[in-house]
């Protein structure tokens, strides 16, 4: 599979490495920049942040049980940690509407299991995606389309070998069709499903991007 890629990006002209790691120091540096959050400068300035931890550019809600996006953290964050919470659902415009200067946004291990088109909508700053892909799961194809931004998209899967429909299976990989013209210079899918099947269309979607990397480990 990764020769076959390979293959495939130099006939296209691009300048591009396939990896079969994932950098995990990048994952762990993330979430200490989010605890070295100051949340003592929080409570003067936001009363209102009851169940995260919150600085003036930083919102901490990691592993609090959260159903839902949690509407009351400062305004300006610029990083917001969802990590290991139970959300199920994000209403198409509603993260751009609160958190529209977020630059780094920590999705991993909820229960999202559909998206449509605007979940994204109005997060034109964002720079770094990291969410789990969840069996099952429906992503609009258009769902990045919006983040005219980002550089990283990290997408961690549940593995296992797939038996649901074909658009469930291909659901993340239709999603770069919303990367066209795009900044993206780096996609990780871990462990995202098998069989996981690459079609040339795929990746005529980045013919006008600067992709430098495609991780797929665990796949
Ligand atoms: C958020 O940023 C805007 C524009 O930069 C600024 O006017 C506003 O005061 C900030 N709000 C808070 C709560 O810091
Ligand atoms: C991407 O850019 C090309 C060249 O500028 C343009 O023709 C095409 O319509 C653009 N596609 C999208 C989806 O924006």
């Amino acid at each position: 599979m990764e020769s076959f890629i390979l293959i495939l990006f130099l006939s296209m002209g691009f300048n591009l490495t396939v990896h079969g790691e994932v950098n995990k120091q990048e994952i762990g540096g993330f979430n200490q920049n989010i605890y070295n959050g100051r949340s003592d400068v929080a409570k003067t300035i936001d009363q209102s942040c009851q169940k995260c931890k919150c600085s003036l550019l930083t919102a901490d809600c990691s592993s609090r049980k959260i159903e839902s996006l949690p509407l009351d953290l400062p305004q300006n964050i610029t990083t917001l940690n969802l990590y290991d919470n139970y959300i199920t659902a994000l209403p198409d415009f509603l993260l751009g509407r609160y958190y529209k200067n977020l630059q780094t946004l920590d999705m991993r291990e909820n229960k999202l299991s559909t998206t449509g088109q605007y979940t994204f909508q109005g997060l034109g700053k964002l720079l770094n995606l990291h969410i789990t892909w969840k069996r099952g799961s429906i992503m609009h194809p258009l769902l990045l389309k919006p983040l005219k931004e980002i550089q990283i998209i990290d997408v961690n899967g549940e593995g296992g070998n797939f038996k649901g429909n074909e658009i469930e299976r291909d659901a993340w990989l239709n999603a770069f069709e919303g990367l066209q013209n795009s900044t993206i210079e780096k996609i990780t899918y871990k462990q995202v499903i098998f069989p996981f099947i690459l079609k040339e269309k795929h990746f005529t979607y980045f013919k006008n991007c600067q992709l430098k990397e495609l991780h797929l480990p665990h796949n």
